[in-house]
């Protein structure tokens, strides 16, 4: 099943996921549902509050899709340790068409649950480190805008707010 993707200002973006408790048969349709959601809007991550769903599991496919090995399912997951940073632009499926440089560690480790509920931890640089920091903080109900400074956050905040007027923010 496709999901339409959640857009802020909605307020599931903004609070802290419940845990996941039961790794059963419908988590795993979830994470799947959420894989093929989060392709057909070209991400490469994807976390359950961005479907509606306020649920500690986040989804990450650098390859969007290319390379099935690649997928990682985070189900409860915290970041350990981090090293480094590094600033690229970054962007969100729930804030279509607005990027912005955003400070991120270079290097992060993420423990997290897999869908039989197994502990694991995995390390991401760069890119995947930036994706692990980006989908955690989601499930923290916490946007990338918060990284950024306030004036820039204020000026994609307004921008927004005259898209909704405008009819152009479904
Ligand atoms: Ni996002």
């Amino acid at each position: 099943m496709l999901y339409p993707i959640v857009k802020y200002p909605e307020k599931v973006l903004d609070k802290a996921a419940a845990p996941v408790k039961v790794f059963d048969e419908k988590l795993a349709e979830l994470a799947n549902d959420m894989f093929d959601s989060m392709y057909k809007a070209h991400g490469v991550g994807l976390a359950a509050p961005q479907i509606g769903v306020s649920m500690h599991i986040a989804v990450v496919d650098l390859t969007v899709g290319e390379d099935p090995a690649q997928r990682i399912v985070l189900c409860n997951p915290t970041i350990i340790e981090t090293s480094g940073t590094q600033s690229m632009e970054e962007g969100c499926l729930s804030l279509p068409g607005f990027h912005a440089p955003c400070v991120r560690p270079q290097k992060a480790i993420v423990k997290a649950q897999d869908l039989k509920g197994e502990w694991f931890e995995m390390t991401g640089e760069d890119l995947l480190a930036r994706a692990f920091c980006h989908e955690t903080d989601h499930l923290n109900g916490r946007l990338f805008i918060s990284h950024l400074s306030v004036l820039r956050r204020d000026m994609i905040k307004r921008q927004i707010k005259r898209k909704i007027k405008a009819g152009e923010w479904e």
